[in-house]
């Protein structure tokens, strides 16, 4: 049961979009929106918040799921229930696609191992905290396993290259969590693209998730998640506001679907 029963673009939308959602509410299936959405601690992994309201049809309760944000919804038409799940998670306002939701556990890790580049690194008593210490398979916050860059650099970047193109669901990161520096992990973006840029300018690529931040300790790791999927060959993270507060990156995971044998 791994379809994607169907992508719609925002193009077709006023044509075909309502019979489409009436097709799906008469199945109760869930429907993921298609849209960018914040990063969120992995302690609520694939719970997400739920809301329940009472709508008239299926349409209606796309609608209010558009309305408010939400990432999921799932309406049973003989009890009139429109339920939402991650309400005002989303980011952006107009919706990309909308997909029966693919089953999350057919997911691989892909990154470990990888191809990175980044932004110059910053380099500690001669050992140079390299992009690569991000895919090395240590998640564990120590010292001086991570990816920092150097000092008074704006816009810092760091890319891994899966290789080849995959469809990607979830982007887990492990931020820097010793107390000096916490503050630091903030104004994210998660980005996915299909070329090597390494100008430092990723707005060719895809947004996939953002994340606010600040990092707190009690975030755990924080996963980002598009339930929609996204495809591309190289999975992008900038900080996008213009401090000097350095990226730095203990580990980054990239969870991808399998793919067909
Ligand atoms: C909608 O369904 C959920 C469980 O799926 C339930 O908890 C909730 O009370 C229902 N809401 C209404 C208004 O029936
Ligand atoms: C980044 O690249 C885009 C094209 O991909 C271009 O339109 C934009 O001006 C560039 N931004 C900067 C700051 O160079």
């Amino acid at each position: 049961m791994a379809t994607v029963g169907w992508v719609m673009t925002v193009g077709g939308w006023a044509v075909t979009w309502a019979s489409v959602i009436i097709v799906l509410a008469a199945h109760n299936t869930k429907v993921t929106i298609g849209r960018i959405s914040e990063c969120l601690p992995e302690l609520t992994p694939e719970i997400l918040p739920q809301q329940h309201y009472r709508t008239e049809s299926g349409i209606m309760c796309a609608a209010l799921a558009m309305e408010k944000r939400a990432i999921q919804y799932t309406f049973t038409s003989n009890i009139k229930n429109c339920t939402l799940e991650g309400e005002g998670l989303g980011v952006d306002t107009n919706a990309l696609k909308m997909v029966a939701t693919p089953p999350t556990n057919t997911l691989e890790e892909v990154a470990q191992g990888k191809l990175t580049l980044a932004s110059t690194p910053f380099i500690s008593n001669n050992i140079i905290l390299n992009s690569d210490l991000a895919v090395d398979g240590d998640d564990i916050s120590a010292s001086l396993n991570f990816y920092h860059s150097a000092y008074r650099l704006v816009y810092p970047w760091w890319a891994v290259d899966l290789s080849y193109t995959r469809t990607i669901y979830r982007v887990r990161i492990t931020m820097r969590q010793d107390s000096c520096c916490l503050l630091r992990s903030h104004d994210i973006e998660v980005r996915v693209g299909d070329v090597r840029e390494e100008s430092g300018n990723l707005s060719s690529y895809t947004l996939f998730s953002t994340y606010k931040g600040p990092y707190d300790i009690s975030q755990g790791h924080i996963a980002c998640d598009r339930k929609d999927g996204v495809s591309g060959r190289y999975i992008s993270i900038q900080r996008v506001t213009p401090e000097d507060h350095m990226l730095q990156l203990v580990e980054v995971k990239v969870f991808a679907s399998l793919l067909p044998n």
